[in-house]
């Protein structure tokens, strides 16, 4: 079996998922169960004896003693962490907490199991880290895409902190010896997304009436990977990478904030049009930019391509269709994820920026 962590967020559930559908190989769910895990992602999951959600920290040692020992996973996948990067602007601590403190608790946990193990399972042990381009910084219109080469340069508490769990996995490898596999990925979409971030932020904000935030010129650019092929990376990588390796993962998608925005409101038109006839675009506004915004990120996924074969299965116009049509389909998931906490959150974020001149909470 193996261990997934942060398996009740946007990218986690959606592995949890897909795992379960490609294999009968059980999966222990170890989730917080912060503002982002909702282990509504996992209803489908019910009554599936392939798949236990224990809700727990991965910095706590005592569970991960008695949860290694009961189980005796073979890998372990390791999504959690917070992970947005506006909330680590206005309050970096639980961004330190769990990305730096919880991943040296984890990796700790695991190297005393690791080197426990007989000699042919320790061998075959991996701990699979996923992380984020956003460790190598940002990079000008003309610079190439960022090869697993680049230099980390991270510019929120974010992206440092996850530079910070990034290096400690590395040296686990290079001091301990132990088994990890680590990839960076560009921006994910698709169903389940909390939306704070970008995407699903517009999707809802657009049905509700509200208005679209877009920060500073709209013209920063991100690389965009539809989730489900994230997972068929991690699932490769986990397969067949090589230890001690790092995977760029991307999807050669590079689009400007502001083209996406106007994709979802051009999509929102032909599927959902406005009662008054409008386009939704007629409710983006231009809001003061997040401090620090990198201005591009973008990934050169050869590597991945030329040693395990994987190549993304959509391109951005398919997976942002498949995106939008699920939010559609799904009101009753965005009413609950809705919360009074989220609402804090919106007012918190939105509120005193310049340009929220149409309501938005
Ligand atoms: P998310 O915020 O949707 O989910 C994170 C999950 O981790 C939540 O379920 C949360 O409850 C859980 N969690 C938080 N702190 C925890 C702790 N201390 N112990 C146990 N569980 C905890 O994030 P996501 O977008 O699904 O991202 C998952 C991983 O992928 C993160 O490590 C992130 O850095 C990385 N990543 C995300 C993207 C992206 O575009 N979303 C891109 C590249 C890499
Ligand atoms: P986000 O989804 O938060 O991901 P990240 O910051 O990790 O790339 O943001 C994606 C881009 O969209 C980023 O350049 C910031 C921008 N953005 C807005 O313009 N408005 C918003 O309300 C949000 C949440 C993000």
């Amino acid at each position: 079996m193996i261990v997934v962590t942060g398996g009740a967020g946007f990218i986690g559930s959606n592995f949890v998922l897909d795992w379960l559908d490609a294999h009968d190989e059980s999966v222990i769910n170890i989730d917080k169960l912060t503002y982002a895990g909702n282990a509504a992602n996992l209803a489908s999951l019910a009554g599936d004896k392939r798949h236990q959600l224990i809700q727990g920290d991965i910095g706590d040692t005592a569970l991960w003693e008695k949860l290694l020992a009961e189980h005796r996973p073979r890998a372990v996948v390791n999504f959690a962490a917070e992970s947005h990067v506006d909330r680590s602007i206005l309050g970096p601590d639980a961004f330190i907490q769990t990305n730096i403190v919880g991943s040296f608790k984890m990796l700790e946990a695991l190297r005393a199991y690791w080197s426990k193990l007989p000699a042919d399972q320790a061998s075959a042990f991996r701990l699979l880290h996923v992380s984020t381009d956003e460790v190598y910084g940002s990079l000008s219109p003309t610079d190439s895409a960022f090869t697993e080469e680049h230099k980390y340069e991270p510019n929120s508490p974010y992206s440092a902190s996850k530079a910070a769990s990034d290096h400690l996995v590395r040296a686990y490898h290079h001091t301990y010896g132990l088994p990890v596999l680590t990839t960076n990925c560009s921006n994910n979409y698709g169903p389940y997304h909390f939306p704070e971030k970008l995407i699903p932020l517009m999707i809802v904000n657009a049905l509700a009436g509200k208005a679209l935030p877009v920060y500073g010129d709209g013209m920063q650019i991100r690389d965009w990977l539809y989730v489900k092929d994230h997972c068929s990376a991690i699932r490769r990588v986990l397969e067949a990478g090589r230890v001690g390796e790092t995977y760029n993962v991307g999807g050669w998608n590079e689009k400007p904030n502001i083209d996406i925005v106007k994709t979802i409101c051009q999509l929102l038109d032909e599927m959902r049009p406005r009662s008054d006839g409008l386009s939704y675009a007629t409710q983006i506004s231009y809001v003061t930019d997040r401090p620090g915004h990198d201005r591009r990120y973008a990934i050169d996924a050869r590597k991945i391509e030329q040693e395990l074969g994987w190549r993304p299965a959509e391109t951005f116009d398919t997976g942002i269709r498949k995106t939008v049509e699920w939010y559609l389909q799904h009101p009753d998931w965005v009413s609950q994820i809705q919360s009074g906490a989220y609402r804090d959150w919106v007012n918190a974020n939105y509120a005193d920026r310049a340009g929220m001149d149409k309501a938005c909470a």
